[in-house]
Parts: structure tokens; C-alpha cells; sequence
């Protein structure tokens, strides 16, 4: 099979059917969070790192006013081209999450699979979230979703899926390069393996990414002084079934309330 070194993020088209195949739970998840912990009425939705806009573009379609930034041109321009397709004024823009300015407020922000742990250092991550309580307002919530890594228990380190859309199937594979503790990062290697009835070849990237303990994202978020964690859950997305997090747990989604 042919193989290409090249960040994934730059082919949104194979990116977009690997993870917005299944977005069911994620979005019925994020609309219970607006009902359970935000105040007052929720219609404005906003993705920091949205990537393709998998979730946007359904949360369009539920009625929300939606809105996103990413740092990969690619992908903002995907995003605004299906929403513009099917009819929606709301767009992304291209911007860094670590420094970015909202011309009116949001009511809730998702940022699930991740991508926070993309800013390299805890003054990025530090910032991004004095932008983030800049673009939200009082009452509302920013969700966010990632994994951390456990003391008590090994961390996983592999992951496959695969994900079909006509004549297009996709088989991903996640594995882990390497971890430095001491420095906080975490390498991991991610392929996609593409077939259609005429192309077939492989995207193999490096995911370079911060890591975080329970601890110290509970003190990143303490320091930051807007917002409170309303409640914590696992990547069941089960709104009745909150967790306790300690040092065995990996998939997290913060429930942060703008105070
Ligand atoms: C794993 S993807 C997630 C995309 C989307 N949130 C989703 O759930 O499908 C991570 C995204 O983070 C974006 N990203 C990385 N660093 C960023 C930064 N500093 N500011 C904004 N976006 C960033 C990448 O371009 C990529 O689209």
C-alpha cells in the first residue's frame, strides 16, 4: 500500500468519516448538559477546535446557532462549505484557541475528543481557557473532553476503528510512541488506511500532545478563576451516570460552568 507522511488534519474529507460516523451520543450529551447545568436558555453552541465541524453542522441542524475556530484552514473551510451547502449562515473561522476573541457570547462549548491537549504548554492551555471564559457567558458551560493519564492503573496504548461511507471505508489505528512524564508530552503515531474502488493507500501522522494528571488539570483549572467543575463524566456520555475522578481514569469530560 502506498503511504504518505502528512498531518491527518489536512484531509478533512477521510478525517470527517473516521469521527463523525457516529455522533449520536456525543450530541444528545451535550444538549443534556445544556439542560442539567447551564442557566437560563441555551441556543448558541461554540467548538473550539471544531476540525471538520462534525458536530456543528448536527447542532445546526437541531436549531442551535453555531459557531467554531480552528487553527487548520482545511478543515474550517470544509465545515463552512457543508454548512453553506445546507443552508446555515453560521461559520468557523480560522483562529488559535489559546488566543481568540468572540464578537458576541456563547451560551455552551464542547471540545470533546481531545484537541485541548494539542496547546503545548501550560501557558497556552493557561490562556485558552481566559479565552474561553471571554466567549462564554455567566451560567453557561464548556465541556470538555480528554484523556488523562492515570497513577494507579497502566494507560492504554492502542486504539482501532474503522468507519465506511459508501465505497469509502477507512480502518484507523492509534498507538503509542512515546511518553515523557517530566516534560509532559506524549507522542503517538495514527494511520489511516484508505479504500475506495480506485485508490487505496495509507496517511500515517505523528500526534504530538501535553498530558495531564487528575491533579494537574485540577489545579490548571482552579488557577484559571472562571470556571467551576459543575460535574464530571466518562466517554459513555451517560447523563445519569456522573463519575468520580481519580487516578484510574482515563476518558474524562469536564462539565466547566462560566462563574
Ligand atoms: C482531534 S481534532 C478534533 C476536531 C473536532 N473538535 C472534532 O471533535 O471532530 C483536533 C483539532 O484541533 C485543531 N487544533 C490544534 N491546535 C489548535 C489550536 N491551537 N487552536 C485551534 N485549533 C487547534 C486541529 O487543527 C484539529 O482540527
Amino acid at each position: 500500500m502506498d503511504t504518505v507522511s502528512d498531518c491527518i488534519y489536512d484531509y478533512p474529507k477521510y478525517y470527517d468519516l473516521v469521527f463523525g460516523a457516529d455522533c449520536a451520543a456525543e450530541l444528545d450529551f451535550i444538549e443534556a448538559c445544556a439542560e442539567h447545568f447551564a442557566s437560563g436558555t441555551v441556543k448558541r453552541m461554540f467548538e473550539p477546535a471544531c476540525g471538520t465541524g462534525r458536530l456543528l453542522y448536527q447542532l445546526a441542524r437541531r436549531g442551535y446557532a453555531v459557531g467554531g475556530i480552528d487553527l487548520n484552514p482545511k478543515a474550517v473551510e470544509f465545515c463552512n462549505a457543508r454548512l453553506e451547502r445546507r443552508g446555515f449562515d453560521d461559520r468557523a473561522q480560522v483562529a488559535d484557541m489559546s488566543d481568540f476573541k468572540q464578537r458576541r457570547k456563547w451560551d455552551v462549548a464542547f471540545n470533546t475528543i481531545n484537541s485541548f491537549r494539542h496547546l503545548s504548554s501550560e501557558a497556552a492551555a493557561h490562556a485558552h481557557f481566559e479565552s474561553m471564559g471571554r466567549a462564554i457567558r455567566k451560567g453557561g458551560l464548556y465541556l470538555l473532553g480528554i484523556h488523562l493519564s492515570p497513577t494507579s492503573i497502566p494507560p492504554s496504548e492502542t486504539e482501532s476503528w474503522s468507519a465506511r461511507r459508501g465505497h469509502l471505508s477507512i480502518n484507523t489505528h492509534l498507538w503509542t510512541l512515546d511518553r515523557d512524564r517530566r516534560r509532559r508530552v506524549e507522542r503517538f503515531g495514527i494511520r489511516f488506511d484508505v479504500r475506495s474502488p480506485t485508490k487505496q493507500f495509507r496517511i500515517v501522522d505523528e500526534l504530538v500532545l501535553r498530558s495531564y494528571t487528575a491533579p494537574q488539570m485540577k489545579r490548571l483549572l482552579a488557577r484559571s478563576g472562571c470556571w467551576e467543575i459543575a460535574e464530571t463524566y466518562d466517554f459513555a456520555y451517560d447523563i445519569e451516570t456522573p463519575i468520580e475522578v481519580d487516578g484510574s481514569c482515563e476518558d474524562v469530560v469536564y462539565v466547566l460552568r462560566r462563574v
